[in-house]
C-alpha cells in the first residue's frame, strides 16, 4: 500500500463530503452551492506524465457528454449509447490506462471513477431501450447518474 491508513480513511471521509455535496447540487439544482468556502479537495500525487494523460481523457470526457447530449437532441440514440459505451462506459477502461493511473487513486476517487464507468454503460442500454419504448427520460436519469460521479469527484481530488 502506498497510502498510510489514516491518509486513506480521511480521503474516505472527504470523498462522502463530495458526494454528499454533489448529491446536494443535484437534488436542488443551486448554481455555485458552497463554491466559495475553502479548498477541501484532496490532493492526489501522480507522475507528471499521468497527470497530463488523465487531464486529456478529461477533456474528452467533456466532449463526450457534449457529443451524447446532440446525438440524443437529434434522436440517434444507437449513436449516443455507443459514445457512451466507447469513450465512457466499461469498454473505455483500457483506452484510458485506468489500471495504471489507478494505483496512484484514493480509495473514494476509484469508486467515483468505477461509478462514472457503470453508470455510461448503463446509459448505453437505457438509451437503446428508449428506441423501443419511445421514453428518453430513463436514459437522461442514468445519464444525469454519470455527471454526478464526475461532479462528485471534482469536489473531493485535485491534481495541482
Ligand atoms: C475519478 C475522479 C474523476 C472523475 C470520475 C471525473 N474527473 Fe474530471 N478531473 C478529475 C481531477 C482530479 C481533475 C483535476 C482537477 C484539479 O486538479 O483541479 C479533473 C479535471 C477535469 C477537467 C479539466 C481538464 C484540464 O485540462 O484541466 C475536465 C474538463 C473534466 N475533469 C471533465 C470531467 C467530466 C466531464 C467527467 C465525467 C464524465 C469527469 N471529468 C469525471 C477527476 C475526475
Amino acid at each position: 500500500m502506498r497510502y498510510p491508513l489514516i491518509a486513506a480513511a480521511s480521503a474516505a471521509i472527504l470523498s462522502a463530503a463530495g458526494m454528499a455535496v454533489a448529491q446536494h447540487q443535484g437534488h436542488h439544482g443551486h448554481k455555485g452551492h458552497g463554491a466559495a468556502t475553502a479548498d477541501t479537495r484532496v490532493l492526489v500525487n501522480m507522475p507528471p506524465e499521468l497527470v497530463d494523460h488523465t487531464l486529456a481523457n478529461m477533456r474528452d470526457h467533456l466532449l463526450t457528454l457534449q457529443e451524447i447530449n446532440e446525438a440524443l437532441a437529434r434522436g440517434k440514440n444507437d449513436k449516443a449509447a455507443a459514445t457512451a459505451e466507447q469513450r465512457l462506459g466499461m469498454t473505455s477502461l483500457r483506452l484510458h490506462g485506468a489500471h495504471e493511473v489507478a494505483k496512484y487513486m484514493p480509495e473514494g476517487m476509484q469508486q467515483a471513477g468505477t461509478a462514472m464507468h457503470r453508470a455510461a454503460s448503463r446509459f448505453a442500454i437505457e438509451a437503446q431501450n428508449s428506441d423501443v419504448t419511445g421514453d428518453l427520460k430513463p436514459a437522461l436519469a442514468v445519464l444525469s447518474e454519470v455527471m454526478n460521479a464526475c461532479v462528485a469527484c471534482h469536489a473531493g481530488y485535485r491534481f495541482k
